[in-house]
């Protein structure tokens, strides 16, 4: 699958096989995680891989008991250190780039995710403190994504888009 593919027919999957995501499959979405650009490439961010039934269930509470999340075999919790981009960029680094660049570590997993044969779905409805504490991070780390990741179960759910004469402005 070449990249436009991939962006042009991901779609978020929020029920998953039993089939497993090998140690091989997720060292393969790390590494696609981490090409992620970054404001100054300051890479101020965190990954947790969640396998352990528990913390996936925590996940899933401090998400509003959205339970499919408990239900992947495999759970990412993407953070943000907003102090690795503040030194440099100030309130801009802390306040925006982080955020900016833990979204785009995001997207490239959900679309290598894609790209492999597994989806995803982009949590972001969730308690942060609650997150925080089940994978156990300091206040400096802040989670910003919970990314369950698995074989799909069901056919691609496509969900509609704006038209670009709605969100599209030409300037010549
Ligand atoms: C910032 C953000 C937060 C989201 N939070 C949730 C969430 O908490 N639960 C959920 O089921 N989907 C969540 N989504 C997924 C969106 O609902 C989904 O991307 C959107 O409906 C478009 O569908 P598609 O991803 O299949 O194209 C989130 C997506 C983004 C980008």
């Amino acid at each position: 699958m070449d990249t436009l593919e991939a962006i042009l027919t991901r779609t978020s999957v929020r029920a998953f096989t039993d089939d497993p995501v090998t140690d091989d499959l997720v060292d393969t979405l790390l590494k696609a995680m981490i090409a992620a650009p970054s404001g100054g490439n300051k890479q101020p961010w965190r990954i947790f891989v969640v396998r352990n039934l528990d913390i996936k269930r925590q996940l899933a509470r401090g998400a509003g008991d959205q339970e499919f999340v408990a239900e992947a075999p495999v759970v990412f919790v993407v953070c943000r250190v907003p102090d690795e981009s503040g030194q440099r960029y100030g309130s801009r680094g802390r306040n925006l780039y982080s955020i900016q660049d833990t979204a785009a570590m995001t997207q490239n997993l959900l679309l290598a995710a894609h790209a492999i044969g597994l989806g995803g779905c982009w949590v972001g409805a969730f308690k942060e403190e609650e997150i925080a504490t089940a994978i156990n991070t300091p206040a400096s780390v802040i989670p910003v994504a919970i990314i369950p990741i698995g074989k799909p179960a069901n056919p691609r759910n496509v969900r509609g888009r704006k038209s670009l004469d709605q969100v599209v402005h030409f300037i010549s």
